[in-house]
């Protein structure tokens, strides 16, 4: 057991950048959707980015450092139940508490569903997604519904994400808003395990570089569309 109460190293490098570069494709995309036509094209290069950033946070959460595996922050249902009853009462987390973990993987998942519909869908005039011509167009319509129903939810989610840590960060003076760019808590280590000492910035690389490849190589292989796709 550690009792270090210096700034402890939580978040790797990856993830955090991984977190930011989130950030700016999925505003991105709400950007470039919103601009009208021209914009289009780069809508849709800001969710393939998005798509696999996606992928890699899926890899990150087998292969990351101790604080970004899903094994370290995805707990019991009874376990979130006990933390919803008493938040006040729980002690910091190190990494995610109960809920904020569970929370995390849902954003992940919300935002690889929004991306994949987009694949699919078309606006019926100039520009489609590279597997539009795959479904027919009842399916490709209901989809285009579901690419608007999840942005939606999306923005709801984000927004009470936002309210969440900003409430964890000033409210309760958790430090988890500074903890995303520096990636460090003052906090006890409650055993050696959780202490993150690397980056493995390499295994990261190399990992997204994997995941862009997949999402190029989806791309690259689509049918001819019926309108413009790049
Ligand atoms: C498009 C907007 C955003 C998205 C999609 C998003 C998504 C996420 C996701 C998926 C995680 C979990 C990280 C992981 O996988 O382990 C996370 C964590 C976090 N985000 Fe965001 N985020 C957004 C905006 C923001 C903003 C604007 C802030 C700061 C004001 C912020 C602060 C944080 C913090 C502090 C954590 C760590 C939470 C914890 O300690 O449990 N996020 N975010
Ligand atoms: C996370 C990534 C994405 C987000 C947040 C997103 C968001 C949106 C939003 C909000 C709209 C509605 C714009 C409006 O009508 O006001 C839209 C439309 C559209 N998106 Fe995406 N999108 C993403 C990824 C993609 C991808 C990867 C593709 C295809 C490669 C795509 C293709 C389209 C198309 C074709 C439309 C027009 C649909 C229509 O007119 O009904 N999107 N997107």
């Amino acid at each position: 057991m550690r009792s270090d109460q210096r700034p402890q190293l939580i978040w790797d490098l990856p993830l955090r950048l991984w977190h930011w570069a989130l950030v700016v494709c999925l505003a991105g995309s709400w950007i470039t959707a919103e601009a009208g036509f021209d914009w289009t094209t780069t809508h849709f290069y800001f969710g393939y980015s998005a798509l696999a950033l996606v992928l890699f946070r899926l890899a990150w959460g087998l292969l990351g450092t101790f604080h970004s595996r899903y094994a370290s922050f995805l707990t019991s249902p009874k376990r979130v139940l006990t933390y919803l009853r008493r938040p006040n009462g729980a002690k910091p987390s190190t990494g995610h508490n109960p809920l904020g973990g569970w929370a995390s993987v849902a954003i992940v998942v919300l935002i690889g569903l929004q991306a994949s519909s987009g694949l699919f869908i078309s606006d019926d005039i100039f520009y489609a997604g590279p597997y539009n011509t795959v479904v027919s167009g009842s399916t490709a319509d209901w989809l285009a519904g579901w690419h608007h129903q999840l942005f939606t939810l999306i923005q709801i989610t984000v927004v009470a994400h936002v309210l969440a840590v900003s409430w964890y960060t000033w409210g309760r003076k958790e430090g988890l808003i500074q903890a995303m760019f520096h990636g460090k808590k003052v906090l006890k280590i409650r055993s050696t395990e959780e202490t993150v000492t690397e980056h493995r910035g390499m295994r990261a690389l190399l990992l997204l570089a994997l995941a862009a490849a997949v999402v190029a190589t989806l791309v690259y292989v689509a049918p001819l569309p019926e309108y413009d796709v790049y």
